[in-house]
């Protein structure tokens, strides 16, 4: 599919509601079917990685249903999962793969994860070592998926983690945390930067025992092993900051835009995009803050500026981590250089996202080189184009933005990826720009 927007001839206004969020769906999936009794999830995003979370999960004898964006699950508690021996697929999804890695070491389960050929060249040594360290069994191909739990001994515990993980992420402290649930004594994982604490707070609100531990670090958090069972989730998921990132950069590249995200999840871990936007030049503000779930929500209202570039480094990038292309292409219409430092973890993505930006700007004939850990961008050299998705739904959605401003049009191709994340994108930028 080739995905275009025409030149946006007036500003883009409206409101716009973002489906649930998929960091905080994959969790309440997984979490549900670790949890004793039925969950009822709604606001549930029905997308290509959620359902690789659902699929995966019934692979290994979790029944779940999703009808009219509810998920209903069966919890079958902290036991093994009902299927033994199962081969459970992760598709494209990282986050699958990785939070159910440490579900399998939590359980004791044997089961196989595997994935897509893309999920297949992601790093998946920085869980394997962790685990392997607290006595979880598995054997990788090198360090990559396919990845083969052995079944563990229920009366043997999990030895507790007490150590550094050597890149800030959330998916790999999230595995941890699970193992750490069902160790012999308390464990303390520390991290270099503030990733997103969506597993912290839901195992939290489940009964779990797990806490950020300032004490032992400035991003440390500590987990007691569980000592009843997980109790299932009735709640609604925020709106989703990662889809809300592309309306946001839209209106912000277009001159005189005002668009107000409804119900957006806004946990400190993801606003970091409103930062850098806000710091660029665009007005941003949030109004009826809440707390839904255990997460902060609000809605989030944009105003466009005049764009100017910026640095972007430090713990801003962990913040900001998925929404690098969304940002990159309202760097391409900024006044001055937008650099970003700190970033290499960018190359560990869907693709190696500073290559896959960089490569993508040139063909819309901007000026923009990839350095070791980021890239700099000369803001006002885009001029349009055709540019490929490259197999990644954040760099299809993002580069199709550029048509909103560019003076020549934009076409990307193989953009059927969005529907990994975002199936309505293509017609939630349309009802903005009429
Ligand atoms: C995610 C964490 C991030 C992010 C991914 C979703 C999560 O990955 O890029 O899209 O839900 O935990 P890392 O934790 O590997 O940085």
């Amino acid at each position: 599919m080739d995905l275009s927007f025409d030149r946006a001839s007036k500003p883009l206004c409206g409101e716009f509601s973002p489906a649930g969020d998929k960091s905080l769906a994959h969790r309440a999936a997984l979490f549900a079917a670790l949890a004793e009794g039925e969950s009822e999830i709604s606001s549930f995003p029905d997308s290509g990685v959620t359902r690789a979370m659902l699929g995966a999960l019934g692979a290994l004898g979790v029944e779940s249903s999703l009808d009219g964006g509810v998920l209903r699950v069966k919890g079958t508690g902290t036991r093994r999962f009902p299927r033994e021996g199962a081969v459970a697929q992760c598709g494209n999804s990282g986050t699958t793969m990785r939070l159910l890695a440490g579900a399998l070491a939590m359980t004791g389960s044997a089961a196989r994860l595997d994935g897509s050929a893309g999920l297949r060249r992601r790093p998946m040594s920085r869980i394997l070592e962790p685990l392997a360290q607290m006595g979880a069994e598995a054997s990788s191909a090198g360090g990559f998926a396919p990845l083969d739990f052995k079944a563990r001994d229920a009366s043997k515990p999990l030895a507790p983690f007490d150590g550094s993980i050597p890149v800030a992420s959330a998916q790999v402290k999230s595995c941890l945390i699970l193992a750490a649930l069902a160790a012999s004594g308390e464990s303390v994982i520390r991290e270099p930067g503030p990733s997103r604490d969506h597993t912290e707070r839901m195992l939290s609100a489940m009964g779990a025992d797990v806490a950020a531990a300032p004490d032992a670090a400035p991003c440390a958090v500590r987990v007691k092993p569980l000592s009843r069972p997980l109790e299932p989730l009735h709640c609604r998921l925020a709106g989703d900051i990662s889809s809300a990132a592309f309306i946001l950069a839209a209106a912000a590249i277009v001159p005189g835009s005002r668009v107000t995200i409804r119900n957006c999840g806004i946990n400190p871990g993801r606003t970091g995009i409103l930062d850098c936007l806000s710091a660029m030049g665009a007005d941003v503000s949030i109004s009826g803050r809440t707390v839904s779930a255990g997460e902060p929500v609000g809605d989030i209202t944009l105003r466009s500026g005049a764009l100017k570039g910026m640095e972007i480094g430090g713990d801003l990038v962990v913040r900001t981590i998925d929404e690098f292309p969304a940002l990159a292409v309202a760097a391409a219409f900024a006044e001055g250089e937008t650099a970003v430092r700190g970033a290499e973890e960018l190359r560990y993505k869907e693709t190696d996202r500073i290559a896959a930006i960089v490569r993508s700007l040139r063909a819309l004939g901007a000026e923009a080189e990839e350095t070791p850990d980021g890239f700099r961008i000369s803001g006002g050299t885009l001029k349009g184009g055709t540019a490929d998705a490259g197999g990644d739904h954040r760099l299809a959605m993002s580069m199709s933005l550029a048509g909103l401003r560019s003076p020549e049009r934009v076409t990307v191709r193989n953009a059927e990826i969005l529907s990994e994340s975002f199936p309505g994108f293509e017609s939630a930028v349309k009802s903005l720009a009429v």
